[in-house]
């Protein structure tokens, strides 16, 4: 498959083989849960590959050396919610100093228009790499209306982690914001007549919180 402009598909063996044990129906939600978290660990690791360093000098204990740490303000991480919430934890485990953000969204059921009912960010938010997460980037309607409340709060660096892609949602949200990268762990088949990935997983919120 050739990989469109601005998405990184991060083919890593550990996360295709986590990735495949969580589409599998049989799949728990405890279990679900921890794959998740353990793939946003390797996901943060490919989205963070970017982040600016500043040189300082530090004494070891034989000597002084100069030596790389992350500059400049700190990072913030925005979960859509709910099923962002399970990408959040494992990526504050390896960025524990990152601010976070919240984008309360859910996809109403005919029309699959986002619908926004919470919104809270860290200040001077324009300062600071912002990757907003979500597992699930299906027609992409949230995603694009999360960027939108993001960038006019004043967030000029974005990128965007996910889980799974649909073709229908990488193509709109790359349209939508030519500017934000996407990093995913796969791009699946299409979408389904109820904006549902194929094969998919399944609703991410419900099988990460069992409440379907
Ligand atoms: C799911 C998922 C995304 C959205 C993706 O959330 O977590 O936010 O759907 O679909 P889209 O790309 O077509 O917008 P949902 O609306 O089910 O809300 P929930 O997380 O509260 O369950
Ligand atoms: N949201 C999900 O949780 N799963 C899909 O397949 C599409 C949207």
């Amino acid at each position: 498959m050739t990989t469109p402009e601005g998405i990184t598909v991060v083919r890593h063996p550990l996360v295709q083989h986590k990735l495949s044990l969580m589409r599998r129906k049989e799949t728990a939600t405890s279990k679900f849960r921890v794959l998740l978290r353990e793939i946003s660990l390797l996901l943060c690791y490919e989205i963070t590959s970017d982040l600016a360093l500043e040189d300082r000098v530090i004494e070891t204990p034989l000597e002084s050396m100069t030596t790389p740490f992350l500059a400049g303000k700190k990072l913030v991480l925005i979960s859509i919610l709910r099923a962002g919430n399970g990408l959040l934890e494992g990526m504050l485990d390896l960025v524990p100093s990152a601010r976070v953000g919240h984008v309360g969204l859910y996809r109403d059921p005919e029309t699959l228009e986002a619908v926004e009912y919470y919104f809270k960010v860290p200040d001077e938010i324009g300062d600071r790499p912002v990757i907003v997460l979500d597992p699930m980037l299906a027609t992409a309607n949230s995603a694009i209306a999360a960027v939108e409340r993001i960038k006019a709060a004043g967030a000029r660096k974005i990128s965007m982690a996910c889980l799974l892609a649909a073709p229908e949602g990488v193509s709109a949200f790359r349209t939508a914001h030519p500017d934000v990268p996407i990093v995913t762990a796969a791009i699946d088949d299409r979408l389904n007549d109820h904006g549902y990935i194929l094969p998919g997983l399944g609703d991410a919120g419900d099988r990460l919180y069992g409440t379907r």
